[in-house]
């Protein structure tokens, strides 16, 4: 598995102390998402991208979902060649989910479907005033060194976190969406978890879309 983002961060450091990713640290927020986009999906046929049958899937998906499957090996090499019939995706990542989003977007075969995902990416760079991606710079329009955009986007996530999702998601429409922040202070808050409920649009037919 290319687990490329999960080596990159752990070589943070945090006064010293070497950083390591906690999977799952926030499971109540994360749970909720997920909770909240079954009550509002009528079919239910679940892919979980990152991490199967981990914590989301003994706490949410064998529970409640109509069926549950895992993708294998690196999770975009994946979503750009499976049959992704399914109307639930959990992209619960480590860094940005954006890029898994615009694929699940391009190649999803239902009308209606969900997408539960962390964002360890956005808030995250926000808040640190690091590096936004260039991925995310492109799709957002953002400008690395504007401070105050950074502020912006840590403050008033929803509304930057909609405008991506907006700019790659073409051909959909976002019906619901849902944020929580990780809690346990504000270094783990910066973490975000959101759902969206998204409908195609009567004009543009399932998968249609380009590879990403
Ligand atoms: C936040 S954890 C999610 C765990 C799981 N979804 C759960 O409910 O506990 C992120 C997971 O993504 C996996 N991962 C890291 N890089 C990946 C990649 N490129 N493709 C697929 N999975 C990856 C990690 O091994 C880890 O299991």
């Amino acid at each position: 598995m290319n687990d490329g983002a999960h080596a990159t961060r752990r070589k943070w450091s945090l006064k010293g102390k070497a950083w390591t990713p906690t999977d799952n640290s926030t499971p109540a927020a994360k749970c909720a998402i997920r909770l909240w986009l079954l009550d509002n999906m009528k079919r239910t046929r679940t892919l979980e991208c990152y991490g199967s049958e981990q914590s989301m899937f003994w706490q949410v998906w064998c529970k409640h979902a109509e069926s549950v499957a895992g993708a294998t090996g690196d999770a975009l090499t994946y979503l750009r060649a499976a049959n992704l019939d399914y109307d639930i995706f959990d992209v619960d990542c480590y860094g940005s989910p954006y890029e898994a989003i615009e694929i699940i977007g391009q190649r999803a075969l239902p009308d209606r479907i969900a997408i539960a995902a962390t964002d360890g990416s956005l808030r995250r760079s926000a808040m640190m005033r690091s590096k936004i991606s260039s991925y995310l710079c492109e799709k957002g329009g953002f400008d690395n060194e504007d401070k105050r955009l950074k502020a912006a986007i840590f403050h008033r996530y929803p509304v930057f976190c909609r405008l991506v999702l907006e700019r790659i998601l073409s051909g959909w429409q976002i019906d619901q969406f849902a944020v929580k922040y990780a809690e346990g202070g504000a270094w783990k808050n910066a973490t975000a978890y959101f759902g969206i409920i998204l409908q195609r649009s009567q004009d543009t037919p399932a998968g249609v879309g380009p590879a990403a």
